[in-house]
């Protein structure tokens, strides 16, 4: 019999908040960072060095129109005659969610449930105080949650784990990205890694790539695997990696252990504006081509606070003298640092704080000086002006504080005059960076998003760059979220200044502005649309709507948007019935609808906010597992046992980390 099944489930976020593609390289959980675990955490760890025996390991990932469904399947026995603890960890990205979990034991099938967190804490309590272990567990793949699982097995007996996790691909620089985790943690006999991409367009380009085993940027350690590509159709397509032993053994000899990554975008020339509709849900694709980019006013927010010094500071030069490289002559940069108040740059020098001797003062000086802005803080793109930027840029020391407030203040003002005199041909984008948190003049984090939010008129899209583990990551999603922009980690790593870059090529070619889906109202279930007004989009971007439908008539509506030639409004295309796929575009709405009800009762003033309540309430319906619900596992004689612990405890947690 099974004495006892020892539960412990973790989810450890790390971060990041769009579902998305966001970090393009990732620091694969190792071994090692193992030790740096507190004593008490690695308590939970697996102690036994009698491993047991992984069978099969498969992976299979389906993507249907942009939604991948992962499914991870595990069987493992144990061979020694003495029963021992076995554990299943999966690594799956940040933005997905987990929808399905089951064991086989003795051919009987154990599958969790979802439940409200707080009722599922309660039976996770009760199993805790029953003797059963929990802990923490955690790794350090970049925005990545970390799933664990550990169970008692009979001696010479078998169990099997399946884990699924769901999550809407976002198109980044031009391309949707499925990224796998393997780390089955031995040589497995029977190892299979299989994509299934079914798209409703063409499949223009697919590549796999080799097997990424760390996040170093000469990677020296990516291997290079035997896949198979297989094209049934235009439109559909399967890679699948079975490796040998031999295989496995010349990535590692302790087994396979990498990211799977899959990269594809469809055609878009034929198809730049798409509906699907089937059993009553809508979803709407559009990534328009062959439009010329808007010119942009690119302002900088960079913390060049003390806490920057050293490597940070370093790659923030970097990085920064690589984009401004970048920069098109039609363009405008201005140059915001911040420490103990805020610094503008002009191509004559700073003003803000010149005095030297300022920052030694004792008690500094918490706020600005009234400098009055102009022209002379916009500053045109020109070749000449780059150089002396990048010159600048070159010299960047760090001091002080972090007065926050200040400079997203002065940003704003300086924002809004490029607006007053450029108009359409200056789109403001801000970048905010920062590695700690606000210290200086204003430093309650809820009074800062309240302050930038309601100073913020026009709504000019605010992007935060939280750059190492110092970063309040929760606040500068808030402060991005209430600004129509989006927030990233940057790791600290030997490829910072790549991700610095990558990230400011996403948004440096913005085609559109103030895009609005307009859909006649009554063809739309009440409480259903997804966000349909966008205040930009991005080129090698995609916006997504999706809703239900209340009847079976043609969507009909319109598509306003801005361009470099003014304001344009473009009837609805024809929309394709893709024919039963059973309920996967309900799912992918779903998905796609808690997430942002998510997002707007993270930027919610209140505790129980109505959005809370209803994706409480979907994600019990469609079983996801969210900062709101947790798993619930049952035991083998049907009392309920372990449970999963979720997020919104956790981000505590990892703060902390
Ligand atoms: C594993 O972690 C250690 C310490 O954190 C690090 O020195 C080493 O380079 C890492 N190895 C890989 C393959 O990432
Ligand atoms: C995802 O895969 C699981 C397991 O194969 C299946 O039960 C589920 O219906 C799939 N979900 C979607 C949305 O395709
Ligand atoms: C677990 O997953 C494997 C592989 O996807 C599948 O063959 C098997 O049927 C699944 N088991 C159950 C009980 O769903
Ligand atoms: C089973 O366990 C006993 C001790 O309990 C040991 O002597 C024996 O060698 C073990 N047999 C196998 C096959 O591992
Ligand atoms: C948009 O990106 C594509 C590549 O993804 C590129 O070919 C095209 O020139 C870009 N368009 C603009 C306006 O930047
Ligand atoms: C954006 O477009 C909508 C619909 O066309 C319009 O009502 C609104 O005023 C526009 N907003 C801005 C800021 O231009
Ligand atoms: C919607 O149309 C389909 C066929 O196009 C039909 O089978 C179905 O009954 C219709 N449903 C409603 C609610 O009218
Ligand atoms: C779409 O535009 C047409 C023509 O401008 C207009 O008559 C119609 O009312 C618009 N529909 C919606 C849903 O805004
Ligand atoms: C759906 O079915 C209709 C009629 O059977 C067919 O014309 C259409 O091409 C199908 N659509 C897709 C996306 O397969
Ligand atoms: C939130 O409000 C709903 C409806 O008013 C209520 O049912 C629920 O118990 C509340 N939840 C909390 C945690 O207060
Ligand atoms: C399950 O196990 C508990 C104790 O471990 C026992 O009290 C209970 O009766 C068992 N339930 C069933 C349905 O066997």
């Amino acid at each position: 019999m099974l004495s006892a099944i020892k539960i412990a489930i973790f989810l450890w976020p790390l971060l990041s908040f769009t579902p998305s593609v966001i970090s393009r390289s990732f620091l694969i959980n190792n071994v090692s960072d193992q030790r740096t675990l507190s004593k008490r955490q690695a308590d939970y760890l697996p102690k036994d060095t009698q491993k047991p025996d992984i069978y099969s390991f498969t992976v299979t990932s389906n993507i249907q129109f942009r939604y991948a469904n992962t499914t991870i399947s595990n069987r493992v026995v144990n061979p020694s005659n003495s029963s021992k603890e076995v554990s299943f960890q999966v690594t799956l990205p940040e933005s997905a969610f987990i929808s399905k979990f089951l064991m086989v034991i003795k051919d009987k099938v154990y599958e969790a449930y979802v439940k409200e967190k707080e009722e599922a804490k309660k039976h996770y309590q009760e199993a805790v105080d029953q003797g059963n272990t929990a802990g923490l567990v955690a790794l350090s793949a970049r925005d990545s949650n970390l799933f664990t699982v550990s169970i008692n097995v009979e001696p010479l007996s078998k169990v099997t784990f399946n884990l699924t996790y769901e999550q809407l691909l976002t198109r980044t620089l031009g391309q949707y990205e499925n990224v796998i985790n393997v780390n089955p943690g031995q040589i497995v006999k029977s190892f299979s890694v299989q994509v299934n991409i079914e798209e409703s367009s063409d499949i223009t380009s697919l590549e796999v790539f080799n097997l990424k085993t760390s996040n170093e940027i000469n990677s020296v350690d990516s291997k290079s695997i035997n896949y198979k590509i297989d094209r049934p159709s235009d439109t559909t397509a399967k890679i699948i990696w079975i490796p040998d032993i031999t295989e496995q053994q010349q990535i590692s000899s302790n087994g396979v252990k990498g990211q799977f990554i899959v990269r594809y975008d469809v055609d878009r020339l034929s198809n730049p504006n798409q509906i699907l509709v089937d059993e009553g849900y809508f979803v709407h694709f559009y990534a328009p081509t062959n439009l010329k980019t808007l010119p942009k006013h690119v302002l900088f927010v960079l913390d060049i606070s003390g806490s920057m010094a050293g490597r940070k500071i370093e790659q923030l030069r970097e990085a920064l003298i690589q984009i401004l490289g970048d920069v098109s002559s039609g363009d405008f940069i201005s140059l915001i640092l911040f420490s103990d108040s805020a610094q503008l740059w002009t191509t004559t020098g700073t003003v803000g704080e010149a005095s030297p001797t300022w920052y030694f003062n004792e008690e500094r000086t918490t706020s600005t000086p009234d400098v009055e802005i102009n022209e002379r803080f916009i500053i045109p793109g020109t070749p000449e002006n780059i150089n002396k930027a990048k010159e600048f840029a070159a010299k960047l020391t760090e001091t002080g504080g972090t007065n926050v407030i200040a400079a997203l203040r002065k940003a704003l003002e300086i924002a809004t005059w490029g607006q007053k005199k450029y108009g359409i041909k200056a789109k403001p984008l801000i970048i905010f960076l920062t590695d700690g948190q606000p210290n200086v003049e204003m430093s309650d984090t809820e009074e800062i998003v309240k302050t930038v939010t309601k100073l913020n008129v026009d709504q000019y899209a605010i992007f935060s760059l939280a750059l190492g583990d110092g970063a309040d990551y929760d606040f500068l999603r808030k402060i991005s979220l209430s600004n129509s922009g989006f927030a990233r980690n940057i790791y600290v790593a030997s490829d910072t200044t790549l991700q610095l870059n990558n990230f400011y090529k996403e948004i440096a070619s913005p085609l559109l502005s103030n895009v609005t889906f307009k859909y006649i109202p009554g063809q739309i279930a009440e409480n259903t649309l997804t966000k349909s007004v966008f205040n930009d989009l991005y080129n090698g971007t995609e916006l997504i709507v999706a809703g239900k439908l209340t009847g079976n008539d043609s969507l009909v509506g319109n598509l306003t948007y801005v361009d470099i030639n003014g304001f344009f409004c473009i009837p609805l295309p024809p929309e394709t019935r893709v024919n039963k796929t059973r309920g996967h575009l309900e799912k992918l709405w779903s998905y796609l609808y808690i997430k942002q009800l998510l997002d707007k009762d993270l930027i919610s003033e209140e505790k129980n906010s109505t959005y809370k309540q209803q994706a409480l309430e979907l994600s019990l319906q469609y079983g996801f597992v969210t900062p709101l619900t947790s798993l619930v596992v049952v035991k083998p004689n049907e009392t309920e046992s372990g449970t999963v612990i979720r997020n919104s405890e956790l981000i505590e947690r990892s703060k902390v980390f």
